[in-house]
């Protein structure tokens, strides 16, 4: 299975959740974690990792652009799983990415400027699905304030775009930004319960 992560919108979660999901499953099964985000903080998140000697770990790599899909099929082949973490902006890399993936996710944020941002996205996603008629795309809602839980307004919005949102959702949570930063993931540094059973409920939910 190939899980692409993807928004235009940059700081919305996308390499965040894209680590998450490919260290997860990397206890399932071999993982290929294709960083397609020029940026490269997917791959800044695999160095912290081995310097940190932390198993188990997806393979990373870094393709930029239509490689992602040309050379991607090839690399992807050759594991159980792969989740590509398309950068922001870069719409030949997050087209590439839409074709390559079984399985879109969407992380976005619960304000107005996140929906403001969807339009491009959104016509992006319905081209790739014109080419890639196996494509599901799920909205994840991220870095949502834990004191708020406002998402009413946005999820009104995403199903009037007839866009699914999957039931679990991350919040913004100190731990689970500290954990990226040390090439782990939250299970791994354990100090924050509530962030782990959202992020185990988006793996359990995105995977199923
Ligand atoms: N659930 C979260 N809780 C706290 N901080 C988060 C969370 N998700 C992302 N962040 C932080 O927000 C910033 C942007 O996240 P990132 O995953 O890099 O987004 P993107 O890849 O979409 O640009 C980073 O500083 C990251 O640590
Ligand atoms: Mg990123």
């Amino acid at each position: 299975m190939i899980y692409a992560v993807v928004n235009t919108k940059g700081g919305v979660g996308k390499t965040t959740t894209a680590v998450h999901l490919a260290a997860m499953l990397s206890r399932k099964g071999s993982t290929l974690l294709i960083d397609g985000d020029p940026q490269a903080s997917a791959a800044s998140w695999a160095a912290w990792r081995r310097e940190t000697e932390r198993t188990p770990s997806p393979t990373t790599t870094v393709l930029a652009g239509k490689a992602i899909l040309s050379e991607g099929k090839g690399l992807a082949e050759k594991y159980k799983h792969a989740v590509v973490d398309a950068g922001g902006r870069d719409s030949p890399g997050m087209r590439a990415a839409l074709l390559l993936a079984d399985r879109a996710i969407i992380p976005i944020g619960a304000s107005n400027l996140d929906a403001a941002a969807m339009d491009d996205l959104l016509s992006i996603v319905e081209d790739a699905k014109q080419f890639n008629e196996k494509l599901v795309v799920r909205v994840l809602l991220t870095r949502i304030d834990p004191r708020t839980k406002d998402t009413g307004e946005m999820l009104t919005y995403l199903e009037e775009k007839g866009l699914q949102v999957l039931k679990s959702k991350v919040c913004e949570r100190v731990a689970v930004r500290r954990a990226v930063g040390e090439g782990a993931i939250v299970q791994e540094v354990g100090k924050d319960g509530n962030a782990v059973a959202e992020i185990e409920a988006f793996f359990e939910e995105v995977t199923k």
